[in-house]
């Protein structure tokens, strides 16, 4: 784990300088500079430049390696060095000068996550995570929301830009936490509420339809600050199956049962 403790040093530099970046744009960004990729799902030259620069620095600090990225689908390399990343995740909130989001990459090894980074650019906040080393934000160590019942959870959610057709089962399970949780947030970067969750600032994240580099390093860091992570099953296919629920471990069992209710 030595190793991945020094990768995580040029790392934090390359994600902090890509996002220097995204912080210049968003002051002259407009909006006649978005393209649609498909339905409500936007990008501009920001997605994609902050996308270039973390790649090329990437293979320069592992050379060979893989990556998965929003903006550039897959490139082959190491299957045991693989890199996953959202070069801003909140597009949304970006395009509309809304200050929620992030760079969210995590680096995979033999299969494992062994790094997790999730930079939330318009607060200048660094939340890192390594396996088995902890999580921290700008140097503190994190620990997740330690609510006990569902009652005193403040839960944050997400809505998948596709039409799926599990929707009205997703609405459901969404009206079930409004009237059985403290509280549901929607801040439209899951990599942020993630990342926030791990901080303690909610106590439980459950959404649908993200993809890998949504919640590849929000799963570390909420892992590594001691909570728990599931598919809507209760079941380990989370990071490619397009269904999270994350949480402390006080209240992620209860979150199942509601999720349970519809998703059977
Ligand atoms: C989106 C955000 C949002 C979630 C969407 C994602 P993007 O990522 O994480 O919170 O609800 O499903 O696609 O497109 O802003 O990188």
């Amino acid at each position: 784990m030595a190793e991945y403790q020094q990768l995580l040093i040029p790392l934090v530099e390359l994600v902090r300088s890509t996002g220097e970046f995204i912080r210049e744009e968003s002051s002259k960004f407009d909006r006649s500079q978005v393209e649609f990729k498909g339905v409500n799902d936007m990008v501009s030259y920001v997605d994609r430049t902050s996308e270039e620069k973390l790649v090329e620095g990437c293979l320069k600090l592992v050379p060979g390696s893989a990556v998965i990225g929003e903006e550039g689908g897959e490139r082959e390399g190491n299957p045991n060095a693989r890199w996953i990343m959202d070069p801003l995740d909140g597009t949304t909130n970006f395009i509309h000068g809304l200050p929620a989001y992030c760079i969210s990459i995590a680096f995979e090894a033999y299969g494992e996550l062994a790094i997790g980074i999730i930079y939330d650019v318009p607060n200048d906040h660094m939340f890192t995570a390594v396996a088995g080393q902890g999580a921290f934000h700008d140097g503190e160590k994190m620990i997740v929301g330690q609510a006990k019942e569902l009652s005193g959870a403040l839960l944050a959610t997400g809505f998948p830009y596709a039409e799926i057709g599990t929707y009205n089962d997703y609405l459901s399970v969404f009206r079930d936490f409004v009237t059985e949780a403290q509280g549901v947030r929607r801040f439209g970067s899951a990599a942020l509420d993630l990342a926030w969750l791990a901080r303690g600032r909610f106590d439980g994240f459950y959404e649908i339809g993200l993809n890998s580099w949504d919640v590849a390093a929000g799963i570390l860091l909420v892992k590594e600050a001691g909570g728990v992570v599931s598919d809507f099953y209760g079941g380990e296919d989370y990071l490619f199956g397009k269904q999270i629920v994350a949480a402390g471990p006080g209240v992620h069992a209860a979150m199942l049962e509601v999720i349970r209710r519809y998703f059977k």
